[in-house]
């Protein structure tokens, strides 16, 4: 049985149907911040066990042959709102996954790090080049750095007992059915149905490497079912390509013209703090023979009759954009616990109702 940590998040919802698809048995760990939308319709055909990883019990591992961790706060915006819990759930707590792994005598853990990694910023035309595996990295950022310190902490316990593999992904897009509208091929694909335009930032130079949700789905099965030999220990890029946002804004609005979607494109010059960073993904292809397929336009194609059939049209759900939907969730937690619930007439513990005295004047 494979145990997909955060399996009810964007990459989770696709990647659990990959892997029963493939005959796999699943478990899916999950805080289900944002619901269990992505996995309500095969949720029949695995085991769903809600909370939180940072408080994970070595029971959930029971059963269970490999463990694939996609938890944790998963953007810069999160990890900036609250960087102790950022580094709670993606540095200590992986690192603590992988101890009651090594443990129960789990081998396999399959790691979500990120190309924001390789992140040089915008204007050191020295460090703009293709990055690899081996190139040195500093990230500086509260998201970026945790995946790095979670990396390095895997790596040092990879071992006779322990095969701890690591897979960068750049940006994502495409359908899941939890979706997001905060990674930018989303965004202008979101922007261009809803409001007939979308804006390209800072003139659009930066680069980013980008991959298709299936493929990165496929590469997690791809590192599985690898001969321990080729990946334990192993960082693996896992890009389609590496775009500069103004081309890749381009393709979009090439790829919506073919299902007869008119777009503009904005330009918007204000300075918006944007990563910039390219990536190779030849590693995986040369170790694994693993090359991402799907391309940007096809994607966008494959979103737009997937929004229509799931109806995810109701672009302004702040549960599309993390951020977002957990400050909302932190809002709405601070009034439930005064108020105990939303309708029902319970009273919580520490509510206190107001009961006055006939001196106050309570029968005037
Ligand atoms: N989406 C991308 O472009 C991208 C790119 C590179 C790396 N990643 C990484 O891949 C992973 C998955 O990304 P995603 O886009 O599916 O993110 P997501 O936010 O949609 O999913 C994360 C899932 O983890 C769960 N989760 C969060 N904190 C948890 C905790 N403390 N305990 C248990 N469950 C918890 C959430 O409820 C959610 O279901 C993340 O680690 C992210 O950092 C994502």
């Amino acid at each position: 049985m494979i145990l997909v940590v955060g399996g009810a998040g964007y990459i989770g919802s696709v990647l659990v149907r990959e892997l029963l698809e493939r005959g796999y048995a699943v478990k899916v760990f999950d805080r289900l911040y944002y619901g269990d939308q992505g996995i309500r319709d095969v949720a029949e055909r695995i085991k769903l066990q809600p909370g939180d990883v940072r408080t994970m019990d070595s029971s959930v591992l029971d059963g269970v042959d490999a463990v694939i961790n996609l938890s944790g706060l998963s953007n810069d915006p999160t990890a900036e709102y609250n960087p102790k819990a950022n580094y709670e759930m993606n540095t200590q707590a992986t690192e603590f996954l992988a101890g009651l792994c090594k443990k129960k005598g789990i081998r396999r853990f399959l790691f979500a790090s990120s190309c924001s990694i390789y992140d040089v910023g915008i204007g050191n035309d020295e460090k703009d080049i293709v990055l690899d595996e081996e190139s040195p990295v500093n990230p500086k950022a509260a998201y970026s750095n945790s995946k790095y310190q979670a990396e390095r902490r895997l790596l040092s316990m990879s071992g006779s007992d322990f095969s701890p593999v690591i897979l960068r992904k750049g940006t994502i897009y495409g359908f899941s059915p939890r979706m997001r509208y905060d990674l930018v091929v989303n965004t202008f694909l979101k922007d261009a149905l809803s409001k007939g335009h979308l804006t390209i930032h800072y003139g659009g130079e930066m680069w980013r490497p980008l991959v298709d949700v299936r493929d990165a789905a496929r590469a997690y099965i791809t590192c599985l079912e690898a001969d321990e030999h080729k990946v334990k220990g192993e960082i693996f890029n896992v890009v389609y390509g590496n775009f500069r946002i103004s081309e890749l804004a381009l393709r979009v609005v090439d790829a919506l013209k073919e299902v007869d979607v008119k777009v503009e494109i904005r330009p918007d010059y204000r300075y918006h703090g944007v990563r910039s960073y390219r990536v190779s993904g030849k590693k995986l292809e040369r170790t694994l023979d693993f090359t991402p397929a799907v391309s940007v336009e096809e994607a966008v194609k494959d979103m737009v009759e997937n929004i229509a059939r799931y109806r995810y049209s109701d672009f302004d759900n702040p549960r599309y954009y993390n951020i977002a939907w957990l400050k909302l969730l932190e809002e709405a937690d601070r009034i439930i616990k005064v108020t105990g619930s939303v309708f029902d007439a319970a009273s919580p513990a520490g509510f206190q109702p107001i009961v006055m005295r006939k001196s106050q004047g309570a029968d005037r």
